[in-house]
């Protein structure tokens, strides 16, 4: 619920378990009074002004020392009106100087979400979802600033973003664009953030906020491996299951700026939004651009429930299409089982075993367009090398669909080969710096897609290879950090960055359109751009290149902070695995796949008949649980980078059926038995563990745990399914 106090200018948000208040001040200034767990009335008495010193006072203030932005707590905070702390936008003008001084003009408080045009964000109708707008203006330059917010009470969820606008007639430079800013009077708070590189993403790292600027981001065009848009703060003592924690989930794809730093009276300020780097966005008399949204949630029962909160939110509020709610299909991909090296035939007879053991779906990964025989030629080139494939694609995807199985295909729309015919016609579509070579990575180009007339190009492309056969699935690439920021077409160079992405979102939108039917897997070099941006457009994700098991317990748990089970594609392959040479045992490979939207991407054709029967009953298996799998609460129940033990567990929302998973990571002599313990069961209820009918009270599973004993195997695998009796 958003309310205005009109006497004392105070905004009130309430969601079931938070409030968030801000103030317009006697000056005109928003201040920002409090988040977090839900109180009632005027949170203004927080506000202590004194005498900083070296803090400076707005002229408003006139002999007022004691009144300074510097210290006090701010909702959208500026460079140039005496704060020193780093700033959520800062404007350039073309005299060469900067900053600027906003106040609030007006407010609009509306019933629904609102929506952005052009970027992604959270939608809710208006049974679920309020929308706060707030317009601070800066009369000098005229330039409008419009702080949206949107409130999903139920899911104790606020979103946020912002509009720049200039209403004025000189031209201004947007130089710093950050989405949210959160600030914190008292409290000593910890930073959880998620970092990682390609093939061992989002690894958790949990460190004081202290005196000093901290950052994440990314200046690769891409969210990235290294960093993950997603912040977490969390006081000191807050763990899993208690204490208030806040989140910050960006829901973009291109490079962003994640800062945090206790100032010198010991205020936490938090910041999520743009980066700055290669970015100088010009607006003009009546242009604007807006801040991508960030997603904020709030707990004060530990980072299980805040995770939760972003799980639900992502799940039906960022999702969309067909395949939200749907069940999604059981696939074999067939980039590990062949890499570049089939035919025709060889995509057929990957079909025919599927097909045997179960499976929905094949899907042809790289490999199957212009001259494509290694990953040194043909992007760009989107026309079916239908002498590899020995037929053409509608022929190969009807002799698949004959088997029974749909039909799926891997594009990278975004890159260009040197040696591509696309290339060599149109070199200046690719982002290059004139008069220099370009940095290449493998061996590959990014085309700019900050240009419409490119974007339309590779649009029609795409189109006509999907609309030669019934394809149902398409795996959409990106296999490199974007490095020349420069643009052969019209345009300012500091604006490339972010129209590119604009450019990714209009060409996902209208395949969205156009292909309702189509469910399209994003991927970048596994989960180098897994954020809530491309889920708007892609509702599952590549988790990982890394389809080791063990690797993958770590890197699926640090996912799981922020994305929900079904957003991450997860599959079981070969062993020993092609990243890491470990062995581990199938079963083994698929408890931890079946924590995602699962498949296959092996060569059925080399398992025994054993393995191929473990599969069969892996696939049964899937199929029972999968909607709880992919609908239920999720709830961590180790650290597997500390534990012995990876476990984890969903729990249907009736709390009715659950499934616990435990994949032993390490092994020793004379082995101690584990215990796991359940969450989020109802205590008075009783539970039958399916395999051997043992019934327990919920509260024993969750205060006791049950015990698991090594059979001395390596990375062995356990999976309970308990059901409410
Ligand atoms: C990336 C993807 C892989 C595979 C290859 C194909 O690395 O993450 O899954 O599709 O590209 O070139």
């Amino acid at each position: 619920m958003i309310t205005f106090n009109e006497q004392n200018k105070i905004f009130t948000i309430h969601t079931k378990n938070s409030t968030y208040q801000m103030k317009v001040d006697k000056y005109g200034f928003l201040l920002h009074l409090y988040y977090g767990g839900r109180t009632e009335g005027n949170m203004d008495y927080l506000l202590v002004c004194l005498d900083r010193g070296f803090s400076g006072n707005p002229y408003d203030a006139g002999n007022d020392r004691a009144y300074s932005l510097d210290v006090l707590p701010q909702e959208f905070p500026c460079r140039g009106n005496g704060d020193f702390r780093s700033p959520a936008i800062d404007v350039r003008y073309e005299n060469g100087s900067y900053g600027c001084d906003l106040r609030y003009e007006k407010h609009f408080i509306k019933k629904g979400k609102y929506s952005i045009e052009g970027l992604p964000a959270v939608y809710a109708d208006e049974a679920l979802g309020e929308t706060l707008e707030i317009v601070l203006l800066d009369k000098t330059c005229g330039m409008e600033v419009r702080l949206l917010y949107g409130v999903l009470p139920e899911l104790d969820i606020i979103t946020r973003s912002v509009k720049v606008k200039n209403s004025g007639s000189e031209k201004i430079y947007i130089e710093k664009l950050q989405s949210a800013c959160l600030d914190f009077v008292s409290g000593e708070y910890d930073l959880i953030t998620f970092y990682g590189r390609h093939a061992m993403e989002r690894n958790m790292q949990r460190i004081r906020v202290s005196h000093t600027s901290q950052q994440i981001g990314s200046r690769r065009g891409m969210s990235s491996h290294q960093y993950n848009p997603l912040m977490l703060l969390a006081e000191k003592a807050a763990n899993e299951d208690s204490g208030s924690c806040y989140a910050m989930s960006l829901v973009y794809s291109g490079s962003f700026l994640g800062e945090a730093e206790c100032d010198s009276v010991n205020q936490t300020r938090i910041q999520l939004g743009l980066s700055d780097e290669q970015f100088s966005y010009p607006l003009a008399e009546g242009e604007f651009i807006y801040a991508p949204e960030v997603i904020i949630s709030y707990s004060g029962n530990g980072l299980s429930s805040l995770s939760g909160n972003l799980h639900k939110c992502i799940r039906k509020h960022i999702c969309r299409g067909k395949y939200r709610d749907g069940l999604r299909p059981l696939l074999v991909n067939s980039w590990e089982a062949a890499y570049f090296n089939f035919n025709g035939e060889t995509i057929v007879k990957l079909a025919e075993e599927a097909a045997e053991l179960g499976v929905d779906m094949l899907v042809m990964d790289d490999g199957w367009f212009g001259k494509r025989d290694d990953d040194n030629s043909g992007l760009g080139d989107w026309y079916v090398n239908e002498k590899k494939l020995g037929c053409t694609l509608n022929e190969l995807i009807t002799r698949v669909n004959n088997k029974g199985l749909k039909f799926g295909i891997w594009i990278e729309p975004e890159m260009v080969n040197e040696d591509s015919d696309l290339y060599r016609e149109h070199s200046d579509w690719a982002l290059s710096f004139p008069n220099r070579k370009p940095v290449r990575a493998r061996n590959q180009l990014v085309l700019d897609f900050s240009r419409k007339d490119v974007v339309d190009y590779i649009y029609d492309q795409i189109c006509s290879v999907l609309n030669q056969g019934n394809i149902e699935y398409v795996k959409w690439d990106f296999n490199r950090s974007i490095s020349d920021v420069f643009s052969h077409g019209d345009k300012h160079q500091g604006k490339v960055m972010y129209d590119y992405i604009l450019g990714l979102y209009d060409f996902l939108e209208r395949l969205n359109n156009s292909y309702p039917d189509i469910l399209i897997e994003g991927c970048s070099g596994g989960g180098g751009r897994f954020d809530a941006g491309m889920l708007y457009y892609t509702p599952q994700i590549w988790c990982s290149d890394n389809t080791d098991a063990v690797d993958r317990t770590r890197i699926q748990y640090g996912t799981s902070f922020g994305y929900p089970v079904c957003a991450s594609a997860s599959h079981v392959s070969a062993a020993p695995n092609h990243q890491t040479s470990r062995s581990t045992p199938l079963h083994t490979r698929g408890v931890v796949a079946m924590a995602g939207s699962f498949g296959y991407e092996l060569d059925f054709g080399k398992m025994s008949c054993e393995e191929k029967n473990e599969v069969k009953n892996q696939i049964k298996a899937y199929r029972r649980y999968e909607k709880l799998i992919h609908e239920g609460d999720y709830y961590r129940l180790s650290n597997p980078f500390e534990d012995m033990v990876a476990a984890w567990e969903i729990v249907s929302e009736d709390k009715s059926r659950v499934l616990t998973s435990a994949v032993l990571l390490e092994i020793h002599g004379n082995m101690p038995v584990i215990y796991i313990k359940f969450k989020g069961l109802c205590p008075d209820a009783f539970y039958r563990n399916e395999e051997d009918g043992m019934v327990y009270s919920g509260a024993a599973l969750m205060e006791a745990g049950i015990p698991i004993v090594s059979d001395m195997k390596e990375y062995q695998a356990w999976q309970f399914y308990f059901e409410k009796v």
